[in-house]
């Protein structure tokens, strides 16, 4: 491995266009933070950088809709991210945003340079054009159905549904998000980063080079990405609200927001500090990008593209990618208010950041897409954090101030026992580390509180309040014991639990400034050394607590299914309608399509034959619950291969706008085959 002299740590730059909520903290701002934290107890040279992302189409929109500027919008927004990251301890080293003019210059600048080495194609292509709002349609401001899964609200940039990567002109009725006309194609110039051209480079670089230090899932997406060819991607658009584009015969255009974004990271740097070229340009730098998965192409195939062309600025050593988190089950969504929202969070749970953190932590969706529940919440700070982090600092510090006044006591003749369980600080400090150290916090913080679970069982099997009497030297022992595991185990949670661990230096009146990760010794604290009293870490959570917190999502629930909208569509003729042979047809047997969540393979009964479907169902029903159900079927409809099945027809159900579907249903039992119309 090799020796770096300094770190480089950036997280994703949030978009400026709502507040954060727990997904954010534990995909990307948590780990970073512990990772930076820990970092700087080793005395590493480190610097963590981060800042709001304000440009792009989703803020403009967002303006729009507020009948608001999209400077206000951002404005409004990166003060309320900034202010709950400080809150919840996000230490970064600076926390800028995308509209400072630092950024305007360097992204620019970043652009010219490009542009002048000639790395650019120019292209005038033909794009969809909004008569009405006499404006282009880049990414957002263009929806259709996509041409993959069928989902009707696609983006002219991606489909939310099955996660593909789209072009607007794939869209099958592509209309207009500003004014829902239909769109003309008009042509227009665009400068285009040939990604291409670094297909060999880009496999060489990752899939060669850092095959066995990066994620598997990172690893994965790069793979199927560089399989399926890279093509030169637009990074300009027709919008006005962006960096300028600073070439000639570009006026109204801006850089794509993707182009800019990634460029924040070095302009924050330039901002934090004067010699941010020993961060960015020397290869003694280690940079390592924390996103979500959704960005992973951004970070492991575009921007390492552009530093590349630029060939100035160091590449990331790792790009440590997590998989999306949960809440209750449910996709985190914020259209449809299904999250846990910091602001809120803070207001409902004041101090208790670290609790958070905790289950957080506890939670990375580090290898697959995990869960946040809230009686997991409340049991691991019942169970856990109460149990037995604050039990074993209360119990240690109670009794030392109880028999020794506050003073440490001196130890004598220390048995193995003792020993052993002085050995385990070394051990656990080790183990912290070597997680810590290849991205694995939710194990990192595990054996930290490992550290923790052995000192309650260590005083739990002791009974030192035993001995005062009888055998004081062995109690004296046992506290003295105790307390370092208490002092080491404080500053081996400061990278995790950086609020509690503050409070613990408190109470064994310990400068935390002061005391690094090297202090994590079988000694840290001296005999004669004066402790405080103890005060309480942690509070028990009371069931009335996480049920309202479990009842409010309910109300969201129900709120979001009776908030469905009629949604007009285009009129058609009776012919139209005459085309699609909708019958009845009963479930015969249902089994889940291997290797997928949401699809079961069906099998009908149409009367004089028996039929094969596929459907998107699986979320909602279980296999056994729907053998002999009656349902209308889509019988006309072209055959299609899903997941190597061949579907032939299509189930018709209800969707909610929580997503939820139905059957739709004969009211009473009805010969197979029966024509609907
Ligand atoms: O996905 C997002 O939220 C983006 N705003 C992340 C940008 S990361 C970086 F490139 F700036
Ligand atoms: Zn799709």
């Amino acid at each position: 491995m090799k020796n770096y002299k300094r770190f480089l740590i950036t997280a994703a730059l949030p978009y400026a266009n709502g507040p954060v909520h727990i997904g954010h903290l534990a995909g990307v701002y948590v780990p970073a933070d512990i990772y930076a934290r820990f970092l700087r107890l080793k005395n590493k040279d480190v610097i963590y950088v981060c800042g709001s992302d304000e440009h792009g189409v989703p803020i403009t929109l967002k303006a729009k809709k507020e009948g608001k500027s999209p400077q206000e919008i951002v404005d409004r927004y990166h003060n309320i991210i900034k202010k709950s990251f400080e809150e919840f301890g996000i230490s970064f080293d600076i926390y800028s945003r995308t509209s400072s003019k630092t950024h305007y210059k360097t992204a620019s600048g970043f652009f010219k340079n490009l542009y002048e080495k000639g790395v650019f194609e120019e292209k005038v292509s033909k794009q969809y054009y909004d008569e009405e709002a006499k404006q282009f349609l880049a990414d957002r401001y263009i929806v259709g159905t996509c041409p993959k899964c069928g989902y009707d609200k696609a983006y002219g940039d991606q489909c939310e549904k099955c996660g593909s990567s789209l072009s607007p002109l794939e869209l099958i009725n592509p209309v207009s998000a500003i004014t829902g006309t239909k769109p003309v194609l008009k042509e227009t110039k665009h400068w285009y980063l040939p990604l291409d051209k670094y297909e060999g480079w880009l496999r060489e670089w990752i899939l060669e080079g850092h095959k066995d230090d990066w994620k598997p899932n990172v690893l994965g997406q790069v793979k199927s990405w560089l399989d399926d060819g890279l093509r030169p991607r637009a990074v300009t658009r027709d919008l006005d609200w962006g960096v300028p584009v600073p070439v000639e015969g570009a006026e109204g255009k801006v850089l794509y927001v993707w182009f800019d974004a990634p460029i924040g990271y070095i302009s924050a740097t330039k901002e934090l500090t004067p010699e941010w070229e020993k961060y960015w340009k020397s290869e003694d730098t280690k940079l390592v990008h924390f996103i979500g998965k959704d960005n992973i192409v951004f970070h492991c195939i575009i921007f390492p593209v552009m530093l590349k062309a630029h060939g100035e600025f160091i590449l990331p050593d790792n790009v440590p990618a997590n998989e999306f988190l949960n809440l209750e089950n449910d996709k985190i969504s914020t259209s449809r208010n299904w999250a846990v929202w910091l602001n809120e969070y803070l207001e409902e749970f004041p101090g208790k950041q670290d609790v958070l953190r905790y289950v957080i932590t506890s939670i990375i969706p580090e290898t697959k897409d995990s869960d946040f529940t809230w009686k997991d919440f409340q049991a691991k700070n019942n169970n856990e954090l109460l149990a037995i982090l604050g039990n074993f600092i209360n119990r240690t510090t109670t009794l030392i101030n109880k028999y020794y006044n506050g003073e440490i006591p001196q130890p004598e003749n220390l048995n193995d026992d003792d020993k052993n369980v002085l050995e385990a600080i070394i051990k656990q400090k080790e183990l912290v580390e070597k997680n810590i150290e290849k991205y694995r916090f939710r194990d990192a913080q595990l054996e930290m509180m490992n550290l923790f679970r052995l000192g309650n069982k260590y005083l739990t099997e002791t009974e030192p309040w035993k001995h005062q009497k009888t055998n004081p030297n062995l109690t004296k022992n046992i506290l003295y014991v105790s307390s370092q595991i208490a002092a080491a185990g404080a500053i081996l949670a400061k990278p995790f639990l950086p609020f509690t661990s503050e409070k613990i230096f408190q109470i064994l009146n310990l400068n935390n400034e002061e005391l690094k990760w090297e202090d994590i010794k079988e000694e840290v604290l001296q005999s004669g050394h004066k402790i405080n009293k103890p005060f309480l870490l942690f509070e028990k959570i009371e069931d009335e607590v996480v049920e309202k917190q479990i009842n409010k999502l309910k109300e969201t629930k129900k709120e979001n299914s009776s908030k469905v909208e009629l949604e007009k569509k285009d009129e058609i003729e009776f012919t139209d309608f005459e085309k699609m042979n909708l019958v009845t047809a009963t479930i015969l047997e249902a089994e889940k399509v291997p290797k997928t969540k949401k699809l079961l393979k069906l099998l009908l009964d149409l009367g004089s034959e028996k039929r094969t479907v596929v459907s998107g169902i699986a979320e909602f029903y279980k296999p056994e619950e729907i053998i002999g159900k009656q349902v209308v079927l889509l019988e006309n409809l072209k055959p299609r291969k899903i997941r190597g099945v061949e579907s032939k027809g299509m189930i018709l159900m209800a969707q909610d706008a929580g997503g939820k579907l139905v059957f739709v249903s004969p009211e009473e039992k009805i010969n197979n085959a029966s024509k609907i119309s």
